[in-house]
Parts: C-alpha cells; structure tokens; sequence
C-alpha cells in the first residue's frame, strides 16, 4: 500500500462544511453498480478502474456525486452484498490502489463518493465464520425445534425464497435473512459494533465522503426471535414492522454511526453521510432513520412504488415531505436501482412515463439519486436465459420484491403494456451499460459483458444519445444543468397549484412543474414560459397542450 493511501484527498469545496447547512440535502448521487458500468481490462466485468475512466461522463451529466456498489473482496453471492473482507478490494474489480485513485480522481472533477456498508451480514467465508468459536459468538445460532433439532428454530423466511435458517453440520442453526451465504450478524455482541466502526474510518481515511447502509432497518432482531405465524412474510416487508426489520434497536446503531461521522468530519472541515437503505411500513417511521441525530439521508420506496396517477403521487409527496420536515430532514428521492424493475419498464413500459417521473423527481426539494442507464431510457432487459442469471432470489425461488425491491405497476400499464420484469428477478436491470457503437458489447469494454446485452441498443448508447435533444440523455443533462441554474430548487420549498383531473402542478422558486400522468393531451392556461419538457409542449393563444404522460418545468 502506498502512502498515498493514508493521506486522502480532499472531498470538493461546497458551501456547507462543518454542521451548516449539507451538500447533502439536495444533491443528484448517480448510482455505479460496478460489475456493470465499464469493464477496463476485457474479463467482461466492470471494474475501479473502468468507472474512473468513465468519471469525466458523470461530471458532464451534471451529478454531484457517486455511490458505488460493493466492490470488496467477496465470493459474489448476491452480486458482492456477501462480503468477506470488507477492507480489500475483489480482484474482479481491482486493488485498493484502484480504489484511491477512482476517489482521488473524483475529488478532482467536484464530485463525492459514497461507498456501501455491508452490516447486517457477512459472506460465510468471512474468517468470523470461518471460525466456529468466533462465529457462535458474532452469529446468529440456535438449537434447532423437532425431537432432535430438525426443525428451524422459527418460521421467518429468507427474502429471497426458503427458510432463513441453514442448519450446519454441527447439528445447530444460523439465521441468514438473504442467503445461505450471508449469515445475519449478531448485532448484541459489541465486537460487531467496534468491528463496523472501524471499517467505516478506514473507508474514511481513504477519502470516501459517506456510507450507503445496506438493510439498515435489519441489524436488530426482536428479542427471543419470535414466529411470525403468516406464510407470505415477502408481502410484509415494508408493509409492517416485523420481528426482523424496522426494529426499534436499529436507531441505537445509526445514532453511534451519526456520532463517527460527524466527529470524523468536523475534524476534517468536512460533511460525511449516512444513507439508509430501509424499508419501513410508513412515511413517518422511515423518517426516524433520518432524525438530526441518525442518518442523512433515506431512501424514499413509497415514491419509487407509487403508481402513475396523479392522486397517488400527489399524496405519497405530501407524506414524505410531511414525514421527513417533522424531523428536519430533506426527501431523499429515487425511481430505479440494481434491485427494482428499471422504472422505463416498471411504469408500463413506457420511455415517456419513465422521462416524465424523472423531471417530476427532480422537481422536487430534496435530494435524488439517479441509477446507471436511466438516463438512457434504458428498459429493463427482460429475456435474459436462466443460464446466465446471477440473481440468488432466481435460484432459491423467492421474488425481488420487500426488502430488495418493489413488484410492478402492472395497474397502470397502458393498453395492457407489459409492466413487468423477468419474474421479478434483478438481473433484468444490471445488464451492463451500452456507450458506444452498433453491437454488444457497445464499448463497455474491451472483452464481452457478463449479461448478454440487447441486439438493439445500438440507438441507445451514450454516443448515440450525445447532441440530439430529443434523447433521454440530453433531457437529463438539460435537467440537471437547470437544477444547479435555478436557485432554491433543491432544497427549497414547494407548493401545489390548481390543475386539471390527472394533472399535478407544483410551484418551486422560479419554477412551475407540470405533470399530465393521463394517456392524452391536456389543454391549460399557459402557466409561464416552457423550460425544458419530457415531451414536446404547445402554447397557442396563451393555452398549453401538455402531451399525455409528459413532465414540463415553466419558467415562472
Ligand atoms: C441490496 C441487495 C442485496 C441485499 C442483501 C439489499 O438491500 O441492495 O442488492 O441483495 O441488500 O445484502
């Protein structure tokens, strides 16, 4: 290791170092699921190195920061959420010179870097598992039920298919919540805690600028690890608190991590944060992660959830915005990641829905993250064979839905367009990216992709999108360019306007967005002068056509 290594560089100039007011609270944060983004060295994944080469990209499109996937050295269970060092790098994806270099690199161009933590689980080659005393300690064993233990010690089901329990040759049982390769740690024993603690100040060291907390509603389990007594516990995830997620004991951690970061980056004159990846039953309880004194930020999935009606989306706003300004907190909003149904698919498969909700999104007060080949206009790759399929939900016969994503909008789908993915699963959405040229793998690397790509995304490269305004890609540069234009239309406030059936209007500083979630034209008094539009607006005599399922800002 270099000496460079321990002497990070420093996180970009903002206003709102020390506790002021937070890089955070309005940022765009694009999400590089790394195996799939660029590949540098022709093994068909993507790689450290492929996403620094790909940074100026990020810049240009206008995003502040990154969040990249797990990239730690692990057997790639469940697509490296299963991990076995959590302070090396997997030689699939490079060294830990890479990695300093990527976050330097970064650093350079303006933009931050956050990081995944892995807390509710290892992989089982983690060498605390590996060790059976360790392990009995740092784990979750029990003796099994039946007349010799045969049994589960109780009915709570993986997310992703079959019992959450795996008995070991010992005869006992451990608790994995995800799969039998990611044991559930033990979250009462305080070497857990020491351990995460000190994971997470080595990443800081290296320069990271914060942390996504993956299952950060499940670390604490219900005392005694009660039954559930209902078959479908998938169907309750987010739906209610259960013995095994949205725990209360959670907010312990989260306040011990607020206190790490905020004292890691006030010595530093810096902001570093704390992203929650939680599914929680309501607008108000997801807002607990997010008081002054836990994390920064959480992911909104009841806005990634909500159907395309004007209704509902008008009041899954109001209750997130409602929820997180009782606690001080900005909305942290998203419509696609590597574990849901790209949202161009999800919203009925269609580009036009998919471009409308993301200027709608961005629209909004708060801060927003963006999922690698959305601004493509990319849709979820759905005729993938099963023998390239790497989802473990696929092979244990669960559904990507709950805890690692919603199901689909199959309501909403016009014309009885299809809404869905593959089956659910989550493979469908991490097929790597197309840059450039007529055939796979579209310059994602040297080498081919590890998920075939589509014969037809040719039209849907970065390079074929670059300079035509009619693209998804110039839509979301325009988008953003605006964002960081105008001000007060981050983290500023929002009110509603008077629309029509089916329409919602929002007044922003400086800015009113429109948003006709009906499959046909709506006239309206003109509200001000056409920004930017999902679609091609008309203003005629001082009334406004807005084309059905489309998204316009007016400047106001
Ligand atoms: C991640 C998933 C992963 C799961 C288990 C999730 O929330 O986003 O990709 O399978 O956690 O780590």
């Amino acid at each position: 290791m270099t000496q460079e290594l321990t002497s990070p560089s420093p996180a970009p100039q903002a206003p709102g170092t020390g506790r002021g007011p937070g890089w955070w609270r309005d940022a765009v944060i694009y999400q590089v699921y790394v195996r799939s983004f660029a590949d540098s060295d022709g093994d068909g994944i993507g790689d450290l190195r492929g996403a620094r080469e790909r940074l100026p990209y990020l810049k240009d499109l206008g995003v502040d920061a990154v969040w990249l996937t797990p990239f730690y050295a692990s057997p790639q269970a469940d697509g490296g959420y299963d991990v076995a060092d959590y302070r090396a790098v997997d030689p699939l994806f490079g060294t830990l010179q890479d990695a300093d270099e990527l976050i330097r690199a970064a650093h350079d161009l303006g933009l931050r870097v956050i990081v995944d933590i892995v807390p509710n689980h290892t992989s089982d080659r983690h060498p605390w598992f590996q060790d059976p005393e360790l392990a009995r300690q740092r784990y979750l064993f029990r003796p099994g039920k039946g007349e010799s233990g045969e049994l589960p010690p109780n009915d709570w089901e993986s997310v992703f298919g079959g019992p959450a329990w795996t008995r070991t040759d010992r005869g006992d049982w451990y608790l994995h919540l995800f799969a039998p390769e990611q044991p559930d740690l033990n979250w009462d024993n305080p070497e857990v805690h020491a351990e995460f603690e000190a994971i997470m100040r080595f990443w800081l060291d290296l320069g990271v600028d914060g942390f996504r907390v993956d299952v950060a509603h499940g670390m604490i389990k219900a005392p005694g690890l009660p039954d559930i007594g209902h078959g479908a516990q998938a169907q309750l995830i987010g739906a209610q608190v259960l013995p095994f997620f949205d725990q209360d004991g959670v907010h312990a951690i989260h306040r011990a991590w607020r206190r790490l970061l905020d004292g890691y980056g006030d010595a530093r004159g810096k902001q570093v944060i704390g992203v929650a990846e939680a599914w929680a039953p309501s607008a108000e309880r997801l807002a607990l992660y997010v008081r002054p004194d836990e994390l920064h930020q959480a992911f909104n999935f009841q806005f990634l959830n909500a159907p395309w009606q004007s209704d509902a989306l008008r009041s899954v706003i109001d209750a997130s915005l409602a929820a997180t300004a009782s606690v001080g907190a900005p909305t942290t909003w998203v419509l696609s990641n590597h574990d849901v149904v790209r949202h161009t698919t999800r919203l009925g498969g269609s580009l036009a829905r998919a471009r409308a909700a993301t200027l709608l999104m961005l629209a909004l007060p708060g801060s927003a993250y963006l999922y690698q080949g959305e601004e493509l206009g990319l849709p979820e790759v759905t005729d993938l064979p099963d023998e390239v399929r790497q989802d473990p939900a696929f092979f244990r016969g669960g559904r990507a839905t709950g805890a690692v994503g919603p199901g689909t909008d199959t309501e909403s789908a016009p014309d009885g367009a299809a809404a869905g993915g593959q089956d659910g699963f989550r493979d469908g959405c991490r097929v790597p990216l197309p840059w450039s040229g007529e055939l796979p793998p579209y310059g994602f690397g040297p080498g081919g992709s590890w998920l075939p790509q589509p014969a037809d995304w040719g039209g849907l490269t970065v390079a074929a999108q670059t300079g035509d305004p009619a693209s998804t890609l110039e839509l979301y540069r325009a988008a953003l360019e605006l964002r960081r234009r105008l001000p007060g239309l981050g983290d500023g406030p929002m009110s509603w306007a008077p629309a029509p059936d089916g329409v919602l209007a929002l007044t922003r500083p400086g800015l009113l967005c429109t948003v006709n979630t009906l499959g046909h034209d709506v006239g309206l008094p003109a509200p001000g002068t056409p920004l930017l539009s999902s679609a091609p607006v008309t203003v005629d005599d001082a009334t406004a056509q807005l084309p059905g399922d489309s998204c316009t800002w007016w400047a106001i």
